[in-house]
């Protein structure tokens, strides 16, 4: 140091602000109050679970295509016979690890305010004055023993839940037009999105597209049959948010004959001079198989797309490595351009990494 030179203080340096750490685990696990299991039709029902505290606290957050994991290991099964036939065996079985199911709705519990005056509208207080409770709905197809356990649950039940688990769809920027594209059990995630989109982006022009293999093999609370020749349906569940939506089933059953894929593709011909597709991006559930063709569908396209892969889970949360999907990553990371740069295969987990991918990054 240079002699008359005013000599530096050393600065004290300012606190730190500490961080926000919650007072609980913020994936639970959570203790869920069933509100209501309503049987929609076939093996289809719709399942309202309340979250209090620390519960409503974390599930206020979930975002569309994130999912839970429930113990149903303790939950009762149907008298024997109210078991179906083809579930007679299997329905013994000793459920010993949690199953992941993802929502269809997620909203707050208003609570109308004692200090309200008359026709005034209550507000939902905040999740974490300790108030506020949340509302997620669960929409499940009756399969296997743990599904067969959850058609016995009613009102006031508890339900052990971890989560909310995995990453969920995005709106990249640019986006002005969503296609929603959910076959058989893919719908509740886009369900739940169609809620969001209209919430968190009202400007977007968002569409859906259903299908299955017949209308009986479709997860709704409505009856196909009076309309079902005809293609403009109007699904409540979508219809709630002002989405339009199409169905599709493959015998015919309901709506447009044939693969949603077909459906997408005839719908994109009526509506190709008002289509962009840079602007455009579609986001499908459903079975592999119909994966598979509306990524090809995409790429051919040139339209952005956003897939949930719902494999079969043992951990849910990284550990067990029984959910790996292939993918295609470039070297050095990243989501493929779609270009000729190099790339390489790799591994991906579902329930981590996931459940909501690139079409472009998973290898079918
Ligand atoms: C991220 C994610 C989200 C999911 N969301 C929902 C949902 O919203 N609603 C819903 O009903 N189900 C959903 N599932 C599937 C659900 O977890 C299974 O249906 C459930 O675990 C079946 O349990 P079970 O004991 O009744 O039947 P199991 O005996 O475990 O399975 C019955 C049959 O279904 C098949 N199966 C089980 N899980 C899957 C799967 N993931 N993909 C394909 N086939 C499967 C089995 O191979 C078997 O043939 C989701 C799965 C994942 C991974
Ligand atoms: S389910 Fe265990 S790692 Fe994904």
């Amino acid at each position: 140091m240079t002699e008359g030179q005013p000599v530096q203080q050393a600065q004290t340096p300012a606190p730190a602000t500490p961080p926000i750490v919650p007072s609980y685990n913020p994936k639970g696990p959570f203790e869920a109050t069933v509100v209501f299991n309503k049987p929609l039709h076939q093996k289809f029902y719709r399942l309202g679970l309340q979250f209090a505290g620390p519960g409503a606290e974390a599930f206020a957050k979930t975002r569309p295509g994130q999912f839970a994991q429930f113990d149903l290991s303790n939950i009762a099964l149907p008298p024997a016979d109210a078991i179906p036939e083809e579930l007679k065996d299997e329905s013994a079985r000793q459920i010993l690890l949690r199953r992941p199911f993802s929502f269809a709705r997620v909203a707050k519990e208003v609570i109308p305010s004692a200090h309200s005056a008359p026709g005034q509208t209550a507000h939902p207080k905040p999740v974490s004055s300790g108030v506020g409770k949340i509302i997620a709905e669960v929409v499940y197809c009756v399969l296997g023993p743990a599904t067969l356990r959850m058609t016995t649950l009613v009102k006031g039940n508890p339900i052990n839940v971890i989560g909310p688990l995995g990453n969920g769809f995005t709106v990249p920027a640019g986006k002005k037009r969503a296609l929603l594209v959910a076959g058989g059990m893919g719908s509740p995630p886009l369900e739940h999105l169609a809620q969001v989109l209209t919430l968190e982006h009202p400007t977007m022009d968002a569409i859906a597209f259903a299908g299955a293999k017949t209308k009986e093999d479709l997860p709704f609370d409505r009856p196909l049959d009076n309309l079902s020749r005809e293609i403009g349906f109007w699904l409540k569940e979508f219809g709630r948010y002002s989405i339009s939506s199409f169905v599709a089933t493959d015998d015919g059953s309901a709506g447009f004959k044939g693969f949603v894929s077909a459906c997408i593709l005839d719908w994109l011909s009526q509506n190709a001079l008002s289509f962009n597709p840079a602007e455009a991006i579609i986001y499908a559930c459903g079975p592999r198989s119909m994966l598979t063709t509306i990524a090809k569908l995409a790429r051919d396209k040139k339209i952005d797309c956003q897939i949930s892969m719902e494999e079969m889970m043992a951990c849910g949360i990284g550990l067990c490595q029984s959910c790996a999907v292939k993918c295609v990553a470039p070297v050095g990371g990243g989501i493929p351009a779609g270009d000729k740069s190099p790339t390489a295969e790799t591994y991906k987990l579902c329930c981590k990494d996931g459940p909501v991918f690139d079409a472009k990054e998973i290898v079918f």
